[in-house]
């Protein structure tokens, strides 16, 4: 009733302004609600679920991954990545255990193999499952030290970290971050450096240089590839109230709808690099992940190299989780742009090209 209200109320304001109607079909289906589990394009991508050592053999886990729940599993040998839910009186198959290689429910012990097919029935042993004990499964592996999960049809590989296999930077694993934002939003602040000056003052950038020098930005089906130049306050060097500042050449690649690769130090030995992944957990909840490759500051231990990108995340999240509406739309009149969010449009471009975000959904607030 109230849908079909405000649908009246959207077509007599149109007549009265003379603002041309949507295609009676976009027009239906602006009232579907966005859930972002139905997104196909993110369902056939890989996402990151846990860090690798969370998952030790003959553990169980429950995860939330594009709005379903998901258990992950490790039965000595190989991981599993299936939905949390029990075929039988739907309980959740996470707070069970491995026995025999398989994965029992807690519930009424229902054992599932490792194809997810019921193989045994505790109370009526002698008695064959059903057809129907199946659990869904999922595509599962393991890279960089972490777990990815893909819950359609793989479409491409996870997105490739060049500096894993350079033995000579350090690697170190910052987060997950929990944000309380939509996935998409936590991206686009991740590639956003006209922001360094404010939300990181003090930290590695200051208010006193806000300028940014971009460079041309770069195109194509495959991604977005962006170098600039910001005005960096060394974070090594303390108490520096009357900061050193250098301009610092950085490049930002994307190349899936929530995998960055970051650069910077282009051009030197004393680079860092940033592979950052956002886990879609739902519309207005994500896990950031930064995956660090750093070739100095060797007297900089990994705790306090973390406990100062913990801090950085914390700026991050103040901010992130403020920003409104909560959803992420394409709509390109709910806010203004400016010159310094070249590479945020060209990623909104993206993501529409590539058919992973539209404009006519109505998201859930
Ligand atoms: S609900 Fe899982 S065995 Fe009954
Ligand atoms: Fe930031």
């Amino acid at each position: 009733m109230y849908f079909r209200l405000r649908a009246i109320a959207q077509v007599s304001k149109a007549f009265v302004h003379n603002i041309p109607l949507p295609h009676p079909l976009i027009f239906k289906t602006s009232f579907k609600v966005y859930i972002m589990g139905q997104n196909q394009a993110l369902l056939n991508d890989w996402h990151i679920v846990a860090d690798a050592r969370e998952l030790q053999p003959l553990t169980v886990l429950p995860k939330r991954l594009l709005s379903e729940d998901i258990v992950l599993w490790h039965n000595g040998s190989t991981i599993f990545a299936w939905q949390d839910f029990c075929p039988h009186r739907g309980a959740r198959l996470s707070l069970g255990r491995i026995e025999k290689g398989n994965l029992a429910c807690a519930y009424h012990g229902l054992q599932f193999n490792t194809e997810g097919k019921c193989v045994l029935l505790p109370a009526t042993p002698d008695q064959p499952p059903p057809n129907r004990g199946f659990i869904k499964t999922y595509h599962v592996q393991e890279k960089y030290g972490i777990i990815w999960v893909c819950m359609g049809t793989p479409k491409r590989d996870i997105p490739h970290f060049p500096q894993w296999e350079d033995s000579a930077s350090r690697k170190i694993l910052s987060g997950p971050y929990r944000i309380q934002a939509s996935p998409f939003r936590v991206l686009e602040n991740f590639i956003d450096p006209a922001h360094f000056p404010f939300a990181h003052h003090g930290t590695f950038a200051t208010s006193n240089h806000p300028e940014i020098i971009f460079d041309e930005l770069k195109a194509s089906s495959s991604g977005i590839c962006l170098d600039f130049k910001f005005w960096f306050k060394d974070f090594l060097v303390e108490n520096n109230e009357d900061v050193v500042v250098t301009l610092l050449p950085c490049r930002y690649e994307i190349f899936h709808p929530l995998v960055v690769y970051f650069q910077n130090g282009i051009g030197t030995n004393d680079y860092l690099s940033i592979y950052c992944a956002i886990t879609p957990i739902d519309e207005n909840e994500s896990q950031l992940w930064l995956l660090f490759g750093v070739m100095f500051g060797e007297d900089v231990t990994d705790a306090s190299f973390l406990e100062f990108q913990a801090a950085i995340s914390k700026q991050d999240t103040r901010i992130i989780e403020s920003q409104r509406p909560q959803h992420f739309s394409l709509d390109s009149q709910k806010e203004i742009h400016l010159p310094s969010d070249r590479l945020s449009l060209a990623y909104r471009k993206w993501l529409f090209e590539q058919g992973i975000l539209n404009s006519k959904v109505q998201y859930r607030t």
